[in-house]
């Protein structure tokens, strides 16, 4: 799990995944490793550069150095050059690293990022869509969510600028899927929901990307030139005589909302079909609690809050699926427990939405939690439960 922090806040034991800057500026011959050297150290905070990624799944978290000065060390906590203590504290702080679910996982993110980066070139080269290449790619994510529902989204939670776009239509489709088995649809219109969700932003093919990757406010004339991108998409899918036309329904119109106050033709909620409001659901997740590297996400459980809140905007009975499909706490939210820990969530307990599976990001005393910090909170007897959700919810944040 990926995380932007300040290149001061880093300490050994941290797993840097580099630099938030081109290649040319680092000082690094490799890009993600374990820090082990306090000369490491000094050379990143020699290049001048602010900010750089950690991955907290592989090694310490900001949290664990923050805590350090108060929190009771434990046996394994990382000295000036003592390795395997470091690793011990990273450990500690994550589930394992060599977990081949989410190796397989990212394999298949990487898979599907060079696919879908082909189909928006050929796109742009006015070549038509190759649909049994993408049919063939939903089956891929299909089988990886119906198998394990949340590994896929959560390892396409980071995207970085040039990729944003093609990984944005990767979880798009694997989040239909899911929505689609918890709102009992066949195996067969789980992988049609798929494809809607996988072409929905085909348009954007058409957009200039320095638009589309523009880190500040758009001009009132950016914005007109982005929304012409579920048309723009729409008559491109067209061209191929064999794509449904369900998927180029869901591609001109999942900006719709229920409220007629979307775009491009402001429909009444009884002309938006279903794959539709459900592409709009998951399009906006993904939107929000997208990484990007000029800024982080909304926490999964507090963009889940903020789109119930959002009167005219979707289809309630099927944001209400979406919220079971993914928890009141999705995987990687934060929470604060009644014991004061801090948390990230890692897995649902289906029976109680309520009370997941999370991964303590700090302890005072180890032995409280198990010595791989995970806690069970429905567990029995019950030793603990979730009080604050998001952001708030982590004091090092
Ligand atoms: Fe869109
Ligand atoms: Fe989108």
């Amino acid at each position: 799990m990926l995380k932007k922090i300040n290149v001061a806040e880093l300490v050994l034991g941290m797993y840097f995944c580099g630099f938030d800057a081109g290649w040319l500026n680092h000082p690094f011959w490799k890009t993600r490793f374990l820090l082990k050297h306090e000369n490491d150290l000094e050379q990143a905070r020699a290049s001048g550069i602010a900010y750089c990624w950690i991955d907290i799944s592989r090694g310490r978290d900001v949290m664990a150095v923050v805590e350090d000065d108060r929190m009771t060390v434990p046996s394994g906590a990382p000295r000036d050059g003592d390795e395997d203590a470091a690793l011990a504290v990273g450990a500690i702080v994550a589930r394992t690293a060599d977990d081949p679910a989410q190796e397989q996982a990212i394999a298949l993110r990487e898979h599907a990022r060079e696919l879908t980066r082909s189909m928006f070139t050929a796109a742009r080269m006015g070549k038509v869509v190759a649909l049994p290449q993408c049919v063939d790619l939903v089956e891929e994510i299909a089988c990886s969510v119906l198998r394990d529902p949340t590994g896929l989204l959560s390892v396409l939670r980071l995207k970085l600028n040039d990729e944003y776009t093609y990984l944005h239509s990767v979880a798009v489709c694997a989040l239909m899927v899911a929505l689609g088995r918890t709102l009992g649809l066949s195996e067969s219109a789980c992988r049609e929901a798929g494809l809607c969700g996988y072409l929905h932003d085909v348009g954007k093919a058409f957009i200039d990307d320095d638009i589309l990757n523009k880190p500040g406010k758009l001009s009132d004339e950016e914005f007109a030139l982005i929304k012409r991108h579920p048309e723009l998409g729409y008559q491109y899918l067209i061209q191929n005589p064999d794509m449904p036309a369900y998927a180029c329904e869901v591609c001109l119109h999942h900006h719709e909302r229920l409220d007629g106050r979307g775009y491009p033709d402001a429909l009444a909620a009884d002309a938006i079909t279903q794959y539709t409001r459900m592409t709009a659901i998951c399009d906006v997740y993904d939107a929000l609690t997208s990484e990007r590297p000029y800024k982080q996400g909304w926490d999964p459980a507090d963009a889940l809050y903020q789109m119930a809140s959002w009167e005219g905007h979707f289809d309630r009975r099927l944001l209400l699926a979406f919220v079971k499909t993914l928890g009141i706490y999705p995987v990687g939210s934060l929470v604060r427990l009644e014991s004061g820990l801090a948390g990230r969530v890692i897995r649902q307990n289906p029976a109680d939405l309520t009370r997941p599976v999370v991964q303590v990001l700090h302890t005072r005393d180890e032995h409280d939690i198990g010595s791989n910090g995970v806690l069970d909170l429905m567990a029995w007897p019950r030793t603990d439960g979730i009080v604050q959700r998001g952001q708030d919810a982590n004091p090092a944040s």
